[in-house]
């Protein structure tokens, strides 16, 4: 029989070809396999597998070798301080996406402590996990979490329940179409943003994710312009604007901001130091 320690070894260089994180690949399929965490592999490296649990090692080496996501082959993704469910329907959430989450709560934070109670919607929810992260760091606030796709939605629903937020509301909704007088004190979006026709598209992960996620109209602005053009009828005096885009967007996000109305305008920029968030507020 093969021990763990050898299947990790032989996992690695079948997926050497197709994957840049085979080891880390492995590592998370193994796991899977074994419903143990990284620490119990390393402890536990002369164990062998039981036949049903090689052969099911053996389909997800296969489908990460067809270059199926991790995630969508293990059911889930880490996010801010949780694992989040996620499936075909939504998009795999990334780190970069937290800046939304340490945005929002320094502004909340930033309150005196009476105005805590803030009112937050998370456009394009996708699994929930930017709302849901918000709404477990905030108990106070009240998060709306929309999106078009019902979907994504039940994903995000059976995310909320599992990780134990009640402060979160889910709503179908074409962007703010569905969402009457309501408004906010913050409104965090990671819309849709790659060009169509983007070759990304038919590279790597985005090959296998939602396109309704990831493409917005010839030039990937079409979302991000709807939202700032709407989001100036839903945001309370002195409420925040803050939405993701691509690396190469910063500039013209910053003129849709200025010409919408908005102040304050600041773009962020990510680990890799790209500009990926950008932020305005209404007086
Ligand atoms: C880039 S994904 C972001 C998902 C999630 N917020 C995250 O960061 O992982 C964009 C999301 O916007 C949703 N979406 C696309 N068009 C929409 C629309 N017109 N109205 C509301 N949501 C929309 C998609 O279904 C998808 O879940």
């Amino acid at each position: 029989m093969i021990t763990l320690k050898a299947l990790l070894k032989s996992g690695q260089v079948q997926l050497e070809n197709y994957s840049d994180s085979a080891i880390e690949d492995c590592e998370i399929l193994l796991s899977h396999t074994l419903n143990k965490n990284s620490a119990w592999l390393i402890a536990h490296s002369d164990s062998t597998l039981t036949s049903e649990q090689a052969l099911a090692f053996q389909t997800y080496l296969r489908r990460r070798s067809a270059g199926e996501p991790v995630a969508y082959i293990v059911g889930q993704r880490a996010f801010w301080e949780h694992q989040f469910e996620v499936n075909a329907n939504v998009l795999i959430p990334r780190s970069e996406s937290e800046m939304l989450v340490e945005l929002a709560i320094q502004i909340v934070g930033s309150q005196t402590p009476t105005l805590q109670t803030q009112t937050i919607a998370d456009m394009g929810t996708g699994s929930g996990a930017i709302a849901i992260s918000l709404a477990h760091e905030l108990p106070q606030s009240k998060v709306i979490a929309v999106d078009v796709l019902p979907e994504a939605l039940a994903v995000a629903r059976r995310n909320a329940k599992k990780i134990g937020v009640a402060n979160v509301r889910f709503i179908e909704s074409n962007w703010f179409s569905n969402l009457g007088g309501q408004d906010f004190n913050i409104i965090v979006a990671n819309p849709p943003y790659v060009a169509l026709g983007d070759p990304h598209l038919v590279q790597g992960d985005l090959r296998f994710e939602p396109s309704g996620a990831l493409c917005a109209g010839p030039n990937g602005i079409n979302d991000i312009q709807k939202i700032i053009n709407q989001a100036t009828e839903h945001l309370q005096p002195n409420g925040n604007l803050m939405i993701e885009h691509g690396f190469e967007q910063g500039s013209k996000v910053r003129k849709l901001l200025s010409n919408a109305g908005f102040n304050n305008i600041v773009t962020h920029r990510d680990i890799a130091s790209l500009e990926r968030v950008s932020c305005g507020s209404l007086e």
